[in-house]
Protein backbone atom coordinates (compact mmCIF):
# COMPACT_ATOMS: atom_id res chain seq x y z
CA UNK A 1 0.00 0.00 0.00
CA UNK A 2 1.33 3.47 -1.31
CA UNK A 3 2.53 5.88 1.52
CA UNK A 4 0.39 9.21 2.09
CA UNK A 5 2.92 11.70 3.06
CA UNK A 6 1.93 15.22 3.88
CA UNK A 7 5.28 17.61 3.46
CA UNK A 8 5.70 20.97 4.31
CA UNK A 9 8.32 23.16 2.27
CA UNK A 10 9.13 26.44 3.88
CA UNK A 11 11.14 27.78 1.36
CA UNK A 12 13.45 30.95 1.82
CA UNK A 13 11.33 30.96 5.41
CA UNK A 14 12.15 31.21 9.28
CA UNK A 15 15.51 32.47 10.89
CA UNK A 16 16.74 29.87 13.75
CA UNK A 17 14.47 31.04 16.39
CA UNK A 18 11.79 31.12 14.28
CA UNK A 19 12.18 27.53 13.14
CA UNK A 20 12.67 27.06 16.67
CA UNK A 21 9.03 28.25 17.83
CA UNK A 22 7.35 26.15 14.84
CA UNK A 23 9.15 22.81 15.56
CA UNK A 24 7.84 23.33 19.09
CA UNK A 25 4.66 23.89 18.08
CA UNK A 26 4.82 21.24 15.59
CA UNK A 27 5.82 18.54 18.33
CA UNK A 28 3.17 19.55 20.22
CA UNK A 29 0.78 19.13 17.22
CA UNK A 30 1.96 15.70 15.67
CA UNK A 31 2.42 14.20 19.39
CA UNK A 32 0.04 11.46 18.13
CA UNK A 33 1.21 10.26 14.84
CA UNK A 34 -1.29 11.01 11.82
CA UNK A 35 -2.32 8.51 9.16
CA UNK A 36 0.21 10.24 6.79
CA UNK A 37 4.07 10.54 7.23
CA UNK A 38 4.64 13.74 8.30
CA UNK A 39 7.72 15.90 6.58
CA UNK A 40 9.04 19.36 6.73
CA UNK A 41 12.08 21.27 4.98
CA UNK A 42 13.04 23.89 6.55
CA UNK A 43 16.13 26.12 5.31
CA UNK A 44 19.64 24.80 4.98
CA UNK A 45 20.65 26.98 7.66
CA UNK A 46 17.94 25.34 9.97
CA UNK A 47 18.73 21.65 9.11
CA UNK A 48 20.76 20.07 11.36
CA UNK A 49 18.96 21.89 14.02
CA UNK A 50 15.61 20.60 12.92
CA UNK A 51 17.00 16.89 12.98
CA UNK A 52 18.13 17.11 16.23
CA UNK A 53 14.61 18.46 17.49
CA UNK A 54 12.43 16.28 15.58
CA UNK A 55 14.60 12.78 16.47
CA UNK A 56 12.52 11.85 18.88
CA UNK A 57 9.00 13.14 17.08
CA UNK A 58 7.50 11.37 14.20
CA UNK A 59 8.43 13.97 12.13
CA UNK A 60 11.11 13.84 9.14
CA UNK A 61 13.27 16.55 7.95
CA UNK A 62 13.77 17.04 4.17
CA UNK A 63 16.25 19.60 2.18
CA UNK A 64 15.18 21.64 -0.46
CA UNK A 65 17.61 21.13 -2.62
CA UNK A 66 20.92 19.17 -3.10
CA UNK A 67 23.87 20.01 -5.91
CA UNK A 68 24.46 17.15 -8.40
CA UNK A 69 28.05 16.88 -7.61
CA UNK A 70 30.02 14.84 -5.00
CA UNK A 71 32.00 17.87 -4.03
CA UNK A 72 34.06 20.86 -5.57
CA UNK A 73 34.02 23.95 -6.52
CA UNK A 74 30.82 24.99 -6.20
CA UNK A 75 30.83 28.14 -4.29
CA UNK A 76 26.95 28.08 -1.91
CA UNK A 77 26.48 24.37 -3.05
CA UNK A 78 25.44 21.77 -0.43
CA UNK A 79 26.29 17.77 -1.66
CA UNK A 80 23.97 14.79 -0.82
CA UNK A 81 26.98 13.44 1.58
CA UNK A 82 26.73 17.02 3.76
CA UNK A 83 22.98 16.20 3.76
CA UNK A 84 23.67 12.42 4.91
CA UNK A 85 26.39 13.09 7.15
CA UNK A 86 23.70 15.75 9.58
CA UNK A 87 20.91 12.64 8.99
CA UNK A 88 18.86 14.17 6.11
CA UNK A 89 17.90 11.36 3.77
CA UNK A 90 15.25 13.14 1.72
CA UNK A 91 15.40 15.73 -0.42
CA UNK A 92 12.93 17.45 -2.74
CA UNK A 93 14.21 18.28 -6.22
CA UNK A 94 13.04 20.19 -9.33
CA UNK A 95 10.56 22.31 -7.57
CA UNK A 96 9.30 25.19 -9.96
CA UNK A 97 11.13 28.15 -8.16
CA UNK A 98 14.66 25.92 -8.76
CA UNK A 99 13.40 25.86 -13.10
CA UNK A 100 12.44 29.40 -12.82
CA UNK A 101 14.73 31.30 -10.69
CA UNK A 102 17.82 29.34 -11.01
CA UNK A 103 17.51 27.69 -14.54
CA UNK A 104 17.35 24.22 -13.37
CA UNK A 105 16.45 21.80 -16.32
CA UNK A 106 14.93 18.31 -16.91
CA UNK A 107 19.10 17.22 -17.79
CA UNK A 108 20.23 19.05 -14.88
CA UNK A 109 17.49 17.29 -12.78
CA UNK A 110 18.16 14.07 -13.92
CA UNK A 111 21.76 14.45 -12.72
CA UNK A 112 20.53 15.52 -9.69
CA UNK A 113 18.18 12.42 -9.10
CA UNK A 114 20.89 9.93 -9.64
CA UNK A 115 23.17 11.82 -7.20
CA UNK A 116 20.82 11.47 -4.53
CA UNK A 117 19.95 7.22 -5.68
CA UNK A 118 23.36 6.83 -5.60
CA UNK A 119 23.64 8.03 -1.52
CA UNK A 120 20.06 5.92 -1.19
CA UNK A 121 18.16 9.78 -0.36
CA UNK A 122 14.38 9.57 -0.90
CA UNK A 123 12.98 12.44 -3.88
CA UNK A 124 10.47 14.04 -3.61
CA UNK A 125 10.54 15.22 -7.53
CA UNK A 126 8.44 18.38 -8.48
CA UNK A 127 6.90 19.28 -11.84
CA UNK A 128 4.38 20.97 -13.92
CA UNK A 129 2.68 22.78 -15.86
CA UNK A 130 2.08 26.53 -16.49
CA UNK A 131 -0.92 28.47 -17.30
CA UNK A 132 -0.28 28.72 -20.68
CA UNK A 133 0.61 25.40 -21.07
CA UNK A 134 -3.03 24.67 -19.39
CA UNK A 135 -4.93 27.38 -21.19
CA UNK A 136 -3.64 25.74 -24.51
CA UNK A 137 -3.97 22.13 -23.48
CA UNK A 138 -0.72 21.20 -23.38
CA UNK A 139 -0.63 20.18 -19.70
CA UNK A 140 -0.26 16.81 -20.41
CA UNK A 141 2.44 16.68 -22.57
CA UNK A 142 4.62 18.97 -20.53
CA UNK A 143 3.96 16.86 -17.59
CA UNK A 144 5.00 13.76 -19.37
CA UNK A 145 7.72 15.57 -20.67
CA UNK A 146 9.33 16.48 -17.29
CA UNK A 147 8.90 13.00 -16.06
CA UNK A 148 10.19 10.76 -18.71
CA UNK A 149 13.56 13.34 -19.52
CA UNK A 150 14.29 12.99 -15.27
CA UNK A 151 13.06 9.97 -14.25
CA UNK A 152 12.32 7.37 -17.21
CA UNK A 153 15.87 6.39 -17.31
CA UNK A 154 15.41 4.69 -13.50
CA UNK A 155 15.10 1.58 -13.16
CA UNK A 156 11.51 0.32 -11.63
CA UNK A 157 13.77 -0.66 -8.36
CA UNK A 158 14.61 3.32 -7.58
CA UNK A 159 10.86 4.10 -7.79
CA UNK A 160 10.58 3.33 -4.10
CA UNK A 161 12.53 6.00 -3.39
CA UNK A 162 10.60 8.38 -5.41
CA UNK A 163 7.47 10.39 -4.36
CA UNK A 164 6.55 12.48 -7.25
CA UNK A 165 4.75 16.57 -6.58
CA UNK A 166 2.60 17.40 -9.25
CA UNK A 167 2.33 21.55 -8.80
CA UNK A 168 0.81 23.54 -10.99
CA UNK A 169 2.48 26.18 -11.50
CA UNK A 170 -0.44 28.46 -11.86
CA UNK A 171 -1.29 27.11 -8.23
CA UNK A 172 1.82 27.82 -6.56
CA UNK A 173 1.13 30.69 -3.72
CA UNK A 174 -1.76 32.27 -5.94
CA UNK A 175 -4.67 30.75 -3.88
CA UNK A 176 -5.55 29.12 -7.29
CA UNK A 177 -5.71 25.67 -6.49
CA UNK A 178 -6.22 23.07 -8.61
CA UNK A 179 -9.55 21.67 -8.20
CA UNK A 180 -9.99 18.37 -6.38
CA UNK A 181 -10.94 16.53 -10.13
CA UNK A 182 -8.23 18.94 -12.28
CA UNK A 183 -5.94 17.37 -9.85
CA UNK A 184 -7.43 13.42 -9.96
CA UNK A 185 -6.99 13.91 -13.28
CA UNK A 186 -3.32 14.62 -14.01
CA UNK A 187 -2.78 12.03 -10.74
CA UNK A 188 -4.30 9.50 -12.29
CA UNK A 189 -2.33 10.35 -16.20
CA UNK A 190 0.78 10.71 -14.22
CA UNK A 191 0.22 6.96 -12.70
CA UNK A 192 -1.10 5.57 -16.61
CA UNK A 193 2.17 7.27 -17.57
CA UNK A 194 4.19 5.76 -15.28
CA UNK A 195 2.15 2.05 -15.52
CA UNK A 196 2.93 1.95 -19.57
CA UNK A 197 6.41 3.20 -19.06
CA UNK A 198 7.11 0.49 -16.87
CA UNK A 199 4.25 -1.53 -15.29
CA UNK A 200 1.10 -1.26 -13.19
CA UNK A 201 3.00 -2.45 -10.03
CA UNK A 202 5.31 0.22 -9.81
CA UNK A 203 3.07 2.68 -10.71
CA UNK A 204 0.56 1.69 -7.91
CA UNK A 205 3.34 1.91 -5.23
CA UNK A 206 4.37 5.48 -6.22
CA UNK A 207 2.92 8.01 -3.98
CA UNK A 208 2.13 11.22 -5.82
CA UNK A 209 1.61 14.43 -4.08
CA UNK A 210 -0.31 17.61 -4.99
CA UNK A 211 1.23 20.86 -3.95
CA UNK A 212 -0.19 24.17 -4.84
CA UNK A 213 -2.10 26.37 -2.29
CA UNK A 214 -3.54 23.17 -0.51
CA UNK A 215 -5.17 25.23 2.66
CA UNK A 216 -7.19 23.07 5.79
CA UNK A 217 -10.16 24.25 3.46
CA UNK A 218 -9.74 22.27 0.32
CA UNK A 219 -6.86 19.28 1.36
CA UNK A 220 -10.16 17.14 2.58
CA UNK A 221 -11.33 16.79 -0.78
CA UNK A 222 -8.01 16.72 -2.68
CA UNK A 223 -6.29 14.21 -0.31
CA UNK A 224 -9.44 11.98 -0.78
CA UNK A 225 -9.31 11.89 -4.90
CA UNK A 226 -7.93 7.90 -5.19
CA UNK A 227 -4.82 9.12 -7.15
CA UNK A 228 -3.81 11.73 -4.89
CA UNK A 229 -1.74 10.75 -2.00
CA UNK A 230 -1.10 13.33 0.40
CA UNK A 231 0.38 17.15 -0.57
CA UNK A 232 3.29 19.41 -0.90
CA UNK A 233 2.59 22.43 1.21
CA UNK A 234 4.33 25.79 1.00
CA UNK A 235 2.57 28.73 2.86
CA UNK A 236 0.08 27.21 4.95
CA UNK A 237 3.24 24.95 6.32
CA UNK A 238 4.54 27.85 7.84
CA UNK A 239 1.38 27.81 10.90
CA UNK A 240 1.45 24.97 13.06
CA UNK A 241 -2.32 25.06 13.27
CA UNK A 242 -3.32 25.02 9.65
CA UNK A 243 -0.42 22.67 8.86
CA UNK A 244 -1.71 19.99 11.46
CA UNK A 245 -5.07 20.62 9.76
CA UNK A 246 -3.92 19.38 6.41
CA UNK A 247 -1.80 16.68 7.10
CA UNK A 248 -5.04 14.91 9.27
CA UNK A 249 -7.39 15.98 6.38
CA UNK A 250 -7.27 12.48 5.38
O1 LIG B 1 6.39 23.09 -2.73
C1 LIG B 1 5.10 23.46 -2.31
C2 LIG B 1 4.75 24.79 -2.78
O2 LIG B 1 5.24 25.08 -4.04
C3 LIG B 1 3.26 25.09 -2.72
O3 LIG B 1 3.16 26.38 -2.24
O4 LIG B 1 2.17 28.20 -0.91
O5 LIG B 1 0.94 27.23 -2.91
O6 LIG B 1 1.17 25.89 -0.79
P1 LIG B 1 1.78 26.96 -1.69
Amino acid sequence: MRKKIVAGNWKMNKNLADTGVLLSELKVKFKEQPTAEIIVAPTFTNLYYAFEELKQSGIKVAAQNMHQAESGAFTGAISADMLKSIGVQIVILGHSERRAYFGETDVLLAEKVKTALKHEMTIIFCFGEELEDRKSGNHFKVVESQLKNALFDLDASDWKVIVLAYEPVWAIGTGETASPEQAQEMHAFIRKTIADTYNTETADEVSILYGGSVKPANAKEIFAKPDVDGGLIGGAALDAESFAAIANAF
